[in-house]
């Protein structure tokens, strides 16, 4: 069976290593028993060591909160996809809105992108819509940012990456997306996709939901959204609530 893939995006939190150790040691501990739940954690980039070298035996993967599109150099304050790679981290995210609303374009994000998968770190693309309107503008908006995206992105290498869909309008807020809409955002992803790169590539890069998810609606989201994993904030952070949504998706 394809397991569930779980993403914590951290975020700016916790505020000292010492809540971090606590967060992915409880996580950690819960994870390693989940029969069809793999997760990754993404921590702060300042915890990531710490966090990495304090693993023995376990499932969970590390990833990044973003990786730059140059392997090294003058690029003050950035952070090489080789380095993350160097490190022990698996993983990285790449175009958080959070990030796109701080200038970044779909431009560096494609060669994010790319220089990831060429590095072998498996990218998490998040593409998500600010607005929606009754024209069904965001069809054509998300469409655009896929395209952009993964514009230098071969057919060979269309699987490896991971496509996390996060409408900005459901991020930090209340509610998540309704289900059944995740669902038909998800269809209309894998078809952009299987226009892009033929069918079979299409339908097996795998397409997680993020925005708002917590412990009392991951069930309904994977069961009536039908989306491959899910990408938490907030709730990441939150020991209990995290951990009960782990063990909740992982009763499916
Ligand atoms: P949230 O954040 O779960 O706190 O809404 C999700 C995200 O930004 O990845």
């Amino acid at each position: 069976m394809k397991k569930r893939i779980i993403i914590g995006n951290w975020k700016m939190n916790p505020r000292t290593l010492e809540e971090a150790k606590n967060i992915y040691k409880s996580t950690k501990t819960v994870a390693d028993k989940l029969k069809s739940v793999s997760v990754v954690m993404c921590p702060p980039f300042v915890y990531t060591s710490t966090l990495l070298n304090s693993r023995t035996e376990t499932t969970v993967k590390i990833g990044s909160q973003d990786a730059y599109f140059e392997e090294q150099g003058s690029y003050t304050g950035e952070i090489s996809p080789v380095m993350l790679k160097d490190l022990g981290v698996e993983y990285a995210i790449i175009g958080h809105s959070e990030r796109r609303s701080k200038g970044e374009t779909d431009e560096m994000i494609s060669k994010k992108v790319a220089l990831c998968l060429e590095v072998g770190i498996i990218p998490i693309l998040c593409i998500g819509e600010k607005v929606r309107d009754e024209g069904g503008s965001h069809l054509d908006f998300i469409k655009d940012q896929v395209k952009n995206s993964l514009n230098k992105v071969p057919k060979k290498n269309i699987s490896k990456l991971i496509i996390a869909y996060e409408p900005i309008w459901a991020i930090g807020a209340k509610e998540a997306m309704m289900p059944e809409s995740i669902y038909e955002m998800s269809l209309f992803i894998k078809k952009v996709l299987s226009d892009m790169y033929g069918h079979d590539e299409g339908i097996s890069t795998p397409i997680l939901y993020g925005g708002s998810v917590n412990f009392r609606n991951a069930l309904d989201i994977f069961n009536k959204g039908k989306i491959d994993g899910l990408l938490v904030g907030r709730e990441s952070v939150n020991i209990t609530g995290f951990v009960e949504l782990l063990k909740t998706v992982d009763t499916i």
